[in-house]
């Protein structure tokens, strides 16, 4: 019988996405399925998931979540035909964004929607009718934290795996709304009185509740794993994680290598492949016009796209540009994005000042970003932590040659070019990375990377590098792989595991030590009620 791995995200491409996470759910999930797997995703029935699904059908109700009753439906990804498990609850998900209203403020209760999209998870995993019951139940991100701890609460038999994407968005909510939402009030305490506690400096964190209650715990790459550990990237978090080391580990994430091919693609002028790049002309040509750029087949064409926020270093680029644009004459931006308002408003002004040099389009395009990697030389991706990027990844596969910082999945994936370092050189360089978060830091790693334009067949080489670097998930999946197999392993009986939640719980409490759950006996039932009666 083949595992059985349900994924629990708030986002999956092409039904959800507001970045990476939503790429990252989907394309692993296939590649999970390739690799035998019976995987599901659970998911929010968000109006447009619904409208894209494939053959949409009822599954069950279910009843008393945090935030109410629910439908739950079943239904195909159109592109790839892995099954999603839809939690219909529209008077929680049937609005125009995923997280925040029109006006950029988050919905109020997210903490209600999401803890309901967590607590849908565990009734799956206890077992709900004509749902196969999953060995493992892994959770992405804030927005299914909770779902590790529900788990536990409810003393499933299946184990839990939590992936931080990012840590810098940790669903802290106000720890008095803990009893609304079925959180024993001894995991709400302070946190030095009780290790399992998931208040973190005074609120409750849905982040730290699938840090602290996961079996296992990874991050989407090895060096973002080891960041976190420290206060400069940690978030507040490195406590937390230094005292679950232990069960962190980091495993980077792939690319879905069919959508983004330059040999197949079809949101770009011509096709290519690393063996003949002539077709990447005409993707610049295009490139240039859809952003009103002069048509220069010999200017150094830099893209950026991505949120335009300070992690993205958006702040620090806007003041790069106006230098870099002087101090090379026939260098174009072409960028794509949108983010912190103040931001995009200044890049438009840039654009204003630079016509011709400088296009610039705010918004979210998914046709343009194939624009973007196929048509640009260089791709510009300024972090001040990263936890994987895919931009970088796509990048690469269209040739286009990422200039980036030296910070968690942009430095394990991206080979720095510096022969003159004693660094990697034409063999095996793919990209240029850089230290540092300031202007000057931005400069000199642009300038090295435009010195290596004006040399073709150094460029070239780096191309050929970059097209050929394997990002597809086959390797990752592996990793994935092995360490559910141990958790797998680990549990005794898995098949034959006891349907009733207390037993098992209270074995397992007394035979480990551990000191068992105060809401066991009140999960599920009595979230409704609390939910009712707070
Ligand atoms: P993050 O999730 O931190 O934003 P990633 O690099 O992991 O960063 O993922 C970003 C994803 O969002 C990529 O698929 C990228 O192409 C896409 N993206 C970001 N901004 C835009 C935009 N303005 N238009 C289209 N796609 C975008
Ligand atoms: C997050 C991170 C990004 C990562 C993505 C997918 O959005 O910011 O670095 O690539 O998740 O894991």
């Amino acid at each position: 019988m083949s595992l059985n791995v349900l994924l629990v995200a708030s986002e999956a491409l092409p039904l959800a996405k507001s970045g990476g996470l939503g790429d990252m759910v989907s394309a692993y999930a296939a590649a999970l399925r390739d690799a035998g797997v019976d995987v599901s995703i659970l998911m929010p029935a968000y109006p447009a998931a619904l409208e894209q699904a494939v053959d949409v059908t009822y599954v069950a109700r279910m009843t008393g979540l945090p935030g109410g009753d629910a439908k739950l439906l079943r239904a195909q990804m159109p592109d790839t035909g892995v099954t999603v498990l839809l939690l219909q609850m529209d008077h929680l998900f049937a609005r125009e964004g995923l997280y925040r209203d029109p006006q950029g403020r988050d919905y109020l209760d997210n903490l209600t929607r999401f803890a309901s999209l967590a607590a849908a998870a565990t009734r799956i995993a206890r077992g709900v009718r004509n749902v196969k019951r999953p060995d493992i139940v892994h959770a992405h991100d804030w927005h299914a934290g909770l779902t590790p701890l529900y788990m536990r609460l409810a003393g499933v038999a299946a184990k839990s795996v939590f992936t931080i994407h990012n840590l810098a968005f940790q669903g802290n909510h106000p720890l008095a709304m803990g009893a609304w939402i079925g959180v024993p009030p001894e995991l709400l305490a302070p946190a030095l009185s009780d290790e399992r506690s998931i208040e973190f400096y005074g609120s409750l964190s849905m982040m730290k509740a699938g840090i602290v209650h996961a079996d296992r715990v990874t991050t989407v790459s090895q060096r973002y794993a080891r960041e976190i550990l420290t206060p400069h990237f940690g978030h507040g978090m490195e406590g937390v994680l230094q005292a679950h080391a232990g069960k962190l580990s980091g495993i980077v994430n792939g690319i879905d290598a069919l959508t983004w091919n330059p040999a197949t693609d079809e949101h770009i002028a011509r096709p290519y492949s690393v063996d003949d790049t002539a077709g990447k002309q005409a993707c610049k040509r295009e490139l240039q016009q859809a952003f009103g750029l002069t048509r220069d087949p010999f200017a150094p064409l830099v893209a950026i796209g991505s949120r335009l926020t300070e992690q993205k270093l958006a702040d620090v680029v806007v003041h790069a540009l106006p230098v870099l644009l002087e101090r090379h004459p026939r260098l174009q931006f072409a960028i794509l994005g949108q983010g912190e308002r103040g931001l995009e408003q200044a890049l438009q002004e840039l654009a204003a000042a630079w016509p011709g040099r400088v296009g610039v389009q705010i918004g979210y395009d998914e046709q343009r970003a194939h624009m973007l990697h196929a048509g640009a030389d260089v791709l510009l991706h300024g972090s001040r932590f990263e936890p994987c990027g895919l931009t970088q990844l796509y990048a690469m596969r269209y040739g286009t040659i990422p200039v980036a910082s030296r910070v968690g999945g942009l430095a394990d994936t991206i080979v720095d070019y510096a022969p003159d370092h004693g660094g990697a050189n034409e063999d095996s360089a793919t990209g240029f990375l850089f230290e540092g978060e300031s202007r000057d830091d931005v400069l000199h790693a642009v300038d090295r990377a435009l010195a290596a334009f004006v040399r073709p067949s150094s460029w070239h080489a780096l191309q050929r590098n970059a097209m050929s670097r394997d990002s597809g998930w086959e390797a990752s999946t592996s990793h994935y792989l092995a360490l559910y197999a141990d958790l797998v392993e680990a549990r005794p009986a898995l098949r034959d595991a006891p349907r009733t939640r207390k037993t098992p719980l209270r074995q397992r409490a007394a035979s480990t030590g551990t000191r068992r759950l105060h809401a066991e006996d009140t999960f599920n039932t009595g979230v409704a009620e609390m939910a009712r009666s707070a």
